[in-house]
């Protein structure tokens, strides 16, 4: 027996060499389960396929939505146990319209020369499915048929059938689940508690099954937590790839993609490769109801509570002043770089899609549990230095009595623009105790169990931003009404800036006594004012904004396309000042001279590959050099489609990096 993964708890999935690789784990020190995950079904059992394939034949289905390759693959393999190849690709040709998500269920169709009748554009999620098939009003009323294999779609069924669509979801695999579960559910169960250091995955339909089970037990957020301390290995690259779908990002890859390999790197890079996704995961602070663990055993029946100690000492409630973020607010000299990113909670993570696949955005924003688990998981999963509390700027322009909406395609929309004296006047005082209390019991909530050296951060959009959102109603391009009541009634304007004020500050000030440690105002439409405008219009009232602070707390003062306007923010105040990419770090450095800085990566170079990624952050970091009081995030916040992998590659990076 030899001892690279001695003391290691690692879980596989391997259902045919499940003994011989138990054994080869344990030979090598490790505390292992190997948890069958698959049995092989034969094609001819997907019933459910044939009967779709009959209702095809009579001409009865619409539309069929082809998600995935594999799914596609397997469903014309399933028929060909039963149907002629001719046949099949006849009924799919002439008596349906094919719609495909992605390069790869169309090289499917091209491969067996079946027509396709529209393709999803770029970024090729399911949502763009929804678009191309609403521009053309296709859906009211049709019989449309979605092939999944394994995982099913809930959300993306639900939209159809919003729109009106008879959805008829065509269950297709070639492998289901063991017979005997009992092994794969305390792999979730290990895995959920932070116990497994190592998952091994030999082969992609074992990630698909376990996803499966999770989300079926209910655990699916629980399991992703839990793979932020468990790194996973992969025996090749099309298991890899299915990781990646499902957001389970291995940590190295078998190469050639085989068993011993796999298992030979595991003993070489496990530990380490363990180790590294510990210390990401930062401890915090896990309690969950779990059955009797793998190590010790003897327990009598039950759930048991498990507690996973955070591995650094608390700093005492909220105190998180000697953070790095804090320290850098403060100019205080920092050993690394601090990192967080401007709407780190978004779209773009399955975390967060997870629970908005349940509830509208404005739901969300109000229910403080769901707010504070969304806030936790951003950090949790990408292992950033601070925490953003989950909102939206513009939930008090409802406080102060406007309707406000959020859709799909369009984003915030405002039901009553504001654009004369007399609705100005109408707006309403708002005590934040009150309309906006679920806000702040968020932030209590959260600042309850985040871990302590993690900084809050609280928000408000900025008086102009905001202003600009209750004038335009919705977002804008050249401000023709905002700039108008700016200019021609100045007073008017006054009038809503100085109201808009008072809404914000008591806001704030409510954030921070309910635990914010420290705070940001967005001024993200600014930008579209000249200098001049600038100090007559908005700096006044910014000013009064950030003096109306109660408490001492950082202020990141954010603005995009201020490069004009920079110097006059900082006389507006802020400890930080947030600078967008299309300004140079060193220039804005020597502008603003000694205050506190964030920014700037340009938020679509997260589309680039890690190496290019990096070399973009490296330019930032050179130049901001050793210049305390530097906080590193994108010049704007993450756009929804960016891939996940590529922020953790930007977040390492920065860690990496001696400040
Ligand atoms: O940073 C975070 O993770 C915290 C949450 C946060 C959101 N909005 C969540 C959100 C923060 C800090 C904001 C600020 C915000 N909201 C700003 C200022 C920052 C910026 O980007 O300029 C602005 C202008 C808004 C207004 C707003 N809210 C827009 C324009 C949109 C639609 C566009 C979009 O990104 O989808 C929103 C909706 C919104 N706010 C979402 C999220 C996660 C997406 C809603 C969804 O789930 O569909």
């Amino acid at each position: 027996m030899t001892d690279e993964l001695k003391n290691l708890t690692v879980v596989a999935f391997e259902s045919r060499m499940a003994l011989p690789l138990q054994r080869k784990l344990e030979g090598l020190g490790a505390v292992a389960l190997v948890a069958p995950s698959m049995k092989e079904v034969p094609l001819a059992e997907n019933s459910k396929a044939c009967a779709f394939f009959e209702e095809l034949e009579a001409g009865t289905i619409d539309l069929v939505i082809l998600l995935t390759g594999i799914a596609a693959r397997t469903f014309i393999s399933t028929l060909e146990t039963k149907y002629a190849k001719e046949r099949i690709i006849r009924v799919l040709a002439t008596k349906t319209k094919i719609v495909v998500r992605g390069p790869k269920p169309t090289a499917v169709c091209k491969m067996n020369n079946i027509p396709i009748f529209a393709t999803a554009p770029e970024p090729n999620t399911w949502r763009e499915i929804l678009t191309i098939l609403e521009e053309d009003n296709s859906l009211q009323g049709k019989r449309v048929g979605v092939l999944e294999y394994g995982i099913s779609n809930v959300q993306f069924l639900e939209e159809l059938t919003a729109r009106g669509a008879v959805v008829l979801p065509v269950p297709v695999y070639q492998w289901a689940l063991p017979d005997d579960l009992i092994p794969l559910n305390r792999a979730i169960d290990l895995i959920c508690a932070g116990e497994a250091d190592l998952a091994l995955f030999t082969s992609a339909n074992q990630a698909t099954n376990l996803m499966k089970v999770a989300i079926d037990r209910g655990l699916e957020a629980r399991l992703r937590g839990g793979f932020y301390r468990t790194a996973i290995l992969s025996i090749g690259p099309v298991c890899s790839e299915r990781l990646n779908d499902l957001q389970l990002f291995p940590s190295a890859e078998a190469s050639p993609n085989k068993l011993d390999t796999l298992v030979e790197l595991a003993a070489r890079k496990g530990r380490m490769l363990a180790e590294k996704k510990k210390k990401r995961a930062k401890g915090f602070e896990v309690r969950i109801k779990f059955p009797p663990p793998l190590r010790g055993g003897g327990e009598g029946e039950g759930g048991h509570e498990i507690t996973l100690s955070p591995t650094l000492p608390p700093q005492g409630g909220g105190g998180s002043n000697d953070s790095p973020i804090m320290r850098a607010c403060q100019l205080k000299p920092n050993k690394t770089v601090p990192i967080w990113l401007m709407r780190q909670a978004g779209r773009y993570m399955a975390e967060y899609q997870m629970i908005r696949g349940k509830v509208g955005f404005l739901e969300l924003c109000k229910n403080p549990d769901l707010a504070t688990e969304v806030t936790i998981s951003a950090v949790e999963r990408l292992g950033v230095d601070a925490a953003i509390i989950f909102s939206d700027i513009l939930l008090p322009l409802e406080a102060m009595g406007v309707p406000l909406e959020y859709r799909e395609k369009e984003g915030p929309v405002i039901g009553r623009p504001v654009r004369d004296l007399e609705s100005i006047k109408n707006l309403s005082q708002v005590d934040p105790h009150e309309s906006l209390e679920f806000v702040l019991e968020a932030i209590r909530k959260t600042r309850k169990n985040l871990y302590p050296r993690i900084p809050l951060i609280g928000f408000c959009g900025a008086p102009f931003t905001m202003a600009s959102y209750l004038i335009e109603g919705k977002g804008s391009r050249n401000y023709i009404p905002t700039k108008i009541l700016m200019r021609e009634h100045p007073s008017a304007w006054k009038t809503l800036m100085q109201k808009l004020v008072t809404v914000l500050a008591d806001f704030l000030n409510a954030q921070i006594e309910a635990g914010a440690d420290l705070l940001q105002i967005f001024d993200s439409w600014v930008g579209c004012l000249s200098p001049e405008d600038y100090a007559q219009y908005v700096l006044p009232h910014t000013k009064r904004l950030i003096s109306g602070m109660k408490k001492n707390v950082p202020i990141i003062h954010f603005g995009t396309g201020t490069a004009t306007l920079l110097e006059l923010q900082k006389k507006a105040g802020g400890h930080v000042i947030g600078v967008d990419w299309r300004v140079p770090m060193k220039d804005a450095a020597k502008r603003l001279g000694k205050t506190a800085l964030m920014g700037n990566l340009d938020p679509v170079v997260l589309f680039s590959k890690p190496d290019v990624i990096r070399r973009e952050a490296k330019k930032i970091l050179k130049a901001v050099g050793k210049k305390p009081g530097f906080i590193f995030n994108l010049g704007h916040g993450i756009l929804p489609e960016t891939p996940v992998d590529h922020v953790m590659a930007l977040i390492d990076f920065v860690h990496s990096w001696p400040a």
